[in-house]
């Protein structure tokens, strides 16, 4: 895997930055719904911080030759309140992802004939437009102060396609088996 335009390079390594982040963020919205009482929604965060790892693996590894130090300027959601306000802050980390950050990006991997870049986000994007409604479901659930009532939650291991039980046979973004799949219950 391999990058050869900066701009392409430097879109890789914001991403990177940004998913990193939104995993971290993840893992301790999930902490605090679980202490709230509500720990299937933390399932939800975990599975999707497992999802946003899996991003920034994948753009990690695209810009594996452009060995050295760089200044990572990145998109962040900052806040740790309550659960309905960390859901409103996924909610929206994910909608600027698919709205502005991601779009851009694969446009700008397609201009330069970036495969690599090209596959990386378009594998981000479309699992964020899947992140985003979840959230959203979530939100609703707990603006009812209820937990999710659902089984388990599946994420692929190649592209971060995440979903409500394992009803599919391969993954509908990367084709993956859904042997592969990682279970969060
Ligand atoms: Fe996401
Ligand atoms: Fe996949």
């Amino acid at each position: 895997m391999a990058v050869n335009n900066a701009m392409t390079a430097d879109f890789l390594r914001s991403a990177y930055g940004g998913e990193s982040m939104a995993h971290m963020r993840y893992l301790i919205w999930g902490d605090s719904a679980e202490k709230d009482g509500y720990p299937t929604i933390g399932n939800l965060f975990r599975a999707v911080a497992y999802a946003e790892l899996v991003h920034a693996k994948n753009h990690f590894n695209v810009l594996k030759e452009q060995v050295g130090d760089n200044t990572v300027v990145a998109g962040a959601v900052f806040g740790h309140t309550n659960i309905i306000e960390n859901l409103q802050g996924a909610i929206d980390g994910e909608l600027h992802e698919i709205k502005q950050m991601y779009p851009v990006y694969l446009e700008t991997a397609r201009y330069q004939a970036e495969k690599d870049a090209q596959r990386t986000f378009h594998y981000a994007l479309e699992a964020e437009k899947v992140h985003a409604k979840l959230f959203e479901f979530a939100q609703d659930t707990a603006k009812q102060e209820k937990d999710l009532d659902i089984a388990a939650i599946y994420v692929c291991p190649i592209c971060g396609y995440t979903e409500i039980g394992d009803n599919v046979e391969k993954c509908p973004i990367c084709g993956a088996s859904k042997d592969m799949f990682k279970a969060f219950e």
